[in-house]
């Protein structure tokens, strides 16, 4: 078991962060957007991104009734661009399948695209203050040295579930990702300000290596280099066409930023292959390519 102790941890959030504006609502689809956005990319680079995405979306309905191109086009600079596309489908299915309500069970929400254990979770505890325990990044890692041993995803979850405070579990989810975030860093750790030092296996043996937290669940190895990469030339080919333009085969090469690198056009073509195949994009009857 874990020794956790729950009240220090609320109230040493307490406060903290409420006025992140995911914060101030219960909206599912709200909370959806919040938390697709969150996962890969850093709260203040979120926080105007969410408000301009619900402005422009701001029902689940509308965004359905757009096209996913929309979608597409407002996720720009926000990465992993699949996640536009899971969103608009995830929109479509809430609206078919559930008359435009999302629902409030963890097996229904898991069945929608892109929404996987943590995603489904942070709705339940975030939207519905259901009593379901989120585990990412930042929570895996809080748990890893609280009991000091690297954690499989199943082991965390159900040691993250046993500590849910019943009733609290929006508080408590808040507060654990602050925790992991701001205190149980990844590297330095700042052990000195964290409420719940006197619990934590890993600081009691001298914080030694190596870090439970490393391969731990949740706890991500991070991403391979960028700059150079194939993804790189993807995303720019991407952001091509989200100014509304519309490429054609001879100028893939160029929109990849690619014309200096070997198999510059052939890495381009699978380019354009793999945003379509990802439904990013489309192709047009004269083998352009353009948002879906
Ligand atoms: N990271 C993921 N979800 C979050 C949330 N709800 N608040 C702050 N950071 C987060």
């Amino acid at each position: 078991m874990i020794d956790l102790a729950v009240d220090p941890v609320l109230v040493w959030a307490s406060g903290r962060r409420d006025d992140l504006p995911w914060r101030l609502t219960r909206d599912p689809w709200a909370v959806l957007v919040s938390e697709l956005m969150l996962q890969q990319t850093q709260v203040s680079r979120v926080v105007p991104r969410f408000e301009q995405f619900l402005e422009r979306f701001p029902t689940v309905a509308v965004c359905a009734a757009g096209g996913v191109g929309a979608v597409v086009e407002e996720w720009a600079g926000l990465g992993y661009n699949r996640r536009a596309v899971n969103l608009h489908r995830a929109a479509v299915q809430v609206v078919e399948l559930h008359g435009g309500e999302f629902p409030a069970e963890l097996d229904a929400l898991l069945a929608l695209p892109g929404v996987g254990p943590y995603t489904a979770r942070a709705v339940l505890a975030f939207a519905f203050e259901r009593d379901a325990a989120v585990v990412d990044t930042n929570v895996g890692r809080v748990l890893a040295r609280q009991m000091g041993e690297r954690l499989t995803a199943s082991v965390a979850q159900s040691r993250a579930d046993a500590l849910v405070p019943s009733g609290r579990s929006w508080a408590w989810n808040q507060a654990m990702l602050d925790l992991g975030a701001l205190v149980c860093t990844k590297r330095s750790p700042s052990c000195g300000a964290c409420p719940v030092q006197a619990s934590c296996t890993w600081f009691a043996a001298g914080s030694p290596e190596p870090d439970p937290a490393v391969g731990s669940a949740g706890v991500s190895a991070g991403q391979s280099r960028f700059e150079g990469s194939f993804r790189q030339g993807r995303a720019r080919l991407l952001d091509v066409l989200r100014t509304g333009a519309v490429v054609s085969p001879l100028q893939f090469v160029d929109a990849c930023g690619w014309s200096a690198r070997e198999e510059g056009e052939r890495d381009a073509a699978r380019a354009a292959e793999s945003l379509i195949a990802d439904g990013l994009a489309a192709r047009a009857e004269d083998g352009s390519l353009l948002l879906p």
